[in-house]
């Protein structure tokens, strides 16, 4: 995989300590606040699992999963399709969104429509990057760790074509893999 990245953009350091500091502010915020935390699938699930084991609070956590783009493309589908919804009722509860990358807008603030079907007494929104040159919705993190420019990243959690999600820091792919990725050879176990 490390033969395929052009740069890395935040080092596993630099990601640890924004996490810590995201997380500690928030456990500040929702201190005595019924919250309930909903994972955007599958590029949150990273960045979630880290946060919420520095937050010392009593957190539902629930997950959603919708459709932005799809294959190889490397932008957003016109169009957003909540595929898989929270079970939780969130009536009495405070909503924290975690999403990868908030990036044209169009994800998230049909998830929030969504959610505000529900009735919950707030919702706010936190998000591991912040790309906003490419924002076409009136929408901004409440809580974000790194601001980012136009540039397609990949690793802790966000992908190309479903790979590299595991990478432990953010990077830039090659120009070469996101015009032909590479198939993956099997090797028998
Ligand atoms: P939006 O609806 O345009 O804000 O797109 C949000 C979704 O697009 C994210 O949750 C990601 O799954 C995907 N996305 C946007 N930019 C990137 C990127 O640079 N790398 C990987 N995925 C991205
Ligand atoms: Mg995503």
């Amino acid at each position: 995989m490390k033969n395929d990245i052009e740069e890395v953009l935040f080092s596993e350091d630099e990601i640890k300590n924004r996490v810590s500091a995201i997380a500690q502010k928030l456990t500040v915020d929702y201190k005595h606040k019924n919250l309930t935390v909903v994972g955007v699938l599958n590029g949150s699930l990273v960045f979630l699992s880290d946060l919420i084991r520095q937050m010392p609070l009593p957190v539902k956590i629930d997950t959603v999963k919708a459709n932005t783009y799809s294959g190889t493309s490397t932008t957003s589908a016109a169009k957003t399709e909540i595929i898989h919804n929270i079970d939780v009722n969130v009536k009495d509860e405070h909503v924290l969104i975690v999403d990868d990358i908030l990036d044209t807008g169009k994800t998230l603030s049909e998830i929030i429509r969504m959610l505000t079907e529900y009735n919950p007494l707030s919702i706010k929104v936190c998000v591991l990057l912040n790309k906003s040159a490419r924002r076409e919705r009136e929408i901004e993190p409440d809580y974000c760790c790194f601001e980012i420019e136009d540039k397609f990243v990949v690793g802790y959690g966000l992908d190309f074509d479903n790979r590299y999600r595991n990478l432990p820091y953010i990077a830039v792919l090659r120009e070469s893999i996101m015009i032909a990725p590479k198939p993956f050879k099997l090797k028998k176990l």
